[in-house]
């Protein structure tokens, strides 16, 4: 939406230009800058995006200084614990929760999808035994689009619909493949009669030698978890997403590209490192001496799962996840947990800190998921991939809405250069 507002910008010749303000249903104004370069022949310089909106997008709305998180409207404290993980999905790819009917037939869609073809899962054969899950995820989502020509057309919404199932549908197969492989045993096959979570664990921890029947504690925490990691608008691995979709690339490579920009400690791999961290401190006794070296700008350590680009505030899901810490300790007889109590009691500690109150450093959603996922048996360098599945919901979300857009033109940056000017070459010889 354009506002009749505008802002006036003067050049240092004098020379004025204006430029149009857009705002959204909530949130920030934005200055309207897409004519600045024509009208001025300079660019803005934003490493980072710190004060830049690159999209208009009706998905997700976050306030940071309040730590309010919504998706579709719906505030994320009212979603955890009500909404089941495959209700949040239609919400964020439809606009709307679904109705029990809506719900049932789109479960069928995605259950319709949880298989592989034969020859992908043959991938796996050609991975080291030792490959990080989340190196496994990044090749084989791409090699998704050599698989399924035939929902590859960008342009038809049918296509997109049931490119978008494929994923939702395939990420807990191939995530659980990947667990498989590093184990040394047999892929399970998808059971189609488990929920998504429980379908994911069974694939996890069952073999072809006895019984399995997903823990429904474990079922329901993970539920939770996949809920509140769904979407989070336009963070790093989103925004690759995007980016990457801007050139209509097909959206399996896409979300292979969100999934790698993911890994990163800064982002998504920050729950694994949480837990590295927590090893690494070993008691309470040893705290202030970590605390000392996250404040100390010679040593490179940072408290994981600490701080937010857009958070200055506690983050909301955060809150959630320490108290669901909670009760699934509880529920599984882990009362005890050390690595937990550890956690609170550094938390307790760095929000007592000038250094942390200063730069309004919170817990993020990271620093306590990891604990959850220890309990419930998943090895820690899978920690990454379970963010993955949980957020294809936002990958494939934000890249419809994207590819709908009329207005689509590819994402290309400029730049300030800064190397050498026009020089005159030199041959070989005279070098
Ligand atoms: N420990 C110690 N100092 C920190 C930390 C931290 N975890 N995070 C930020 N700071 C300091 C930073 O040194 C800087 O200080 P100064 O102003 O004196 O230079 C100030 O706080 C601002 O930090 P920044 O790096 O400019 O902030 P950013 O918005 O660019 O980075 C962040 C955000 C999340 C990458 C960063 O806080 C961080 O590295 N946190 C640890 C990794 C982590 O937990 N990542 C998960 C993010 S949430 C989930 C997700 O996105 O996947």
């Amino acid at each position: 939406m354009t506002d009749e507002k505008k802002v006036m910008l003067t050049l240092p010749e004098g020379k004025t230009v204006e430029l149009p303000l857009r705002k959204g249903t909530e949130g920030p104004q934005a200055i309207d800058i897409t004519s600045l370069y024509q009208q001025t022949g300079m660019f803005t310089f934003d490493p980072g995006f710190v004060s830049t909106a690159s999209c208009d997008s009706g998905i997700t709305y976050i306030d940071g200084q309040e730590g309010i998180l919504r998706y579709r409207g719906y505030p994320i404290e009212e979603l955890a614990g009500n909404a089941s993980y495959l209700e949040v999905v239609h919400l964020l790819l439809y606009g709307e929760l679904p109705s029990v009917e809506e719900l049932q037939s789109f479960r069928g869609h995605i259950t319709h999808h949880t298989m592989i073809n034969e020859a992908l899962r043959r991938f796996f054969e050609g991975f080291h035994y030792d490959a990080h899950p989340m190196a496994m995820m990044v090749g084989v989502t791409g090699s998704l689009a050599a698989f399924y020509h035939d929902s590859l057309d960008i342009k038809d919404a049918r296509h997109r619909d049931i490119s978008a199932h494929r994923m939702i549908a395939k990420m807990p197969t191939i995530a659980a493949a990947c667990y498989k492989h590093n184990m040394g045993e047999p892929v399970m096959y998808p059971r189609n009669d488990l929920s998504y979570t429980g379908n994911f664990l069974y694939m996890m921890f069952a073999t072809p030698c006895e019984e399995y029947e997903p823990n429904p504690i474990a079922e329901k925490a993970l539920d939770l978890l996949f809920v509140l990691h769904a979407d989070h608008e336009q963070n790093a691995s989103t925004s690759t997403v995007r980016l990457a979709s801007s050139s209509g690339a097909n959206p399996f490579a896409c979300v292979a590209a969100g999934i790698a920009s993911l890994w990163g400690p800064a982002h998504g791999g920050a729950n694994e490192a949480v837990l590295d961290m927590l090893e690494e401190i070993g008691s309470v006794d040893n705290i202030e001496k970590y605390i000392a070296k996250a404040k100390d700008k010679d040593d490179p350590f940072r408290l994981m799962g600490f701080g937010h680009r857009v958070y200055k505030n506690y983050d909301p899901r955060a809150k959630i996840i320490r108290e669901v810490c909670h009760q699934v300790l509880e529920e599984l007889a882990d009362t005890n947990n050390p690595l937990f109590e550890l956690a609170m009691r550094l938390e307790e500690i760095a929000l007592q800190d000038e250094y942390f109150a200063e730069r309004k450093l919170y817990p993020n959603v990271d620093f306590y998921s990891g604990i959850i996922y220890q309990a419930l048996g998943i090895p820690r360098t899978m920690f990454t991939v379970m963010f993955a599945i949980a957020r294809t919901a936002g990958w494939v979300a934000h890249w419809t809405e994207m590819i709908s857009d009329p207005q689509l033109r590819i994402g290309r940056p400029r730049q300030i250069y800064t190397g050498p000017t026009k020089r005159a070459f030199v041959p070989i010889e005279q070098r």
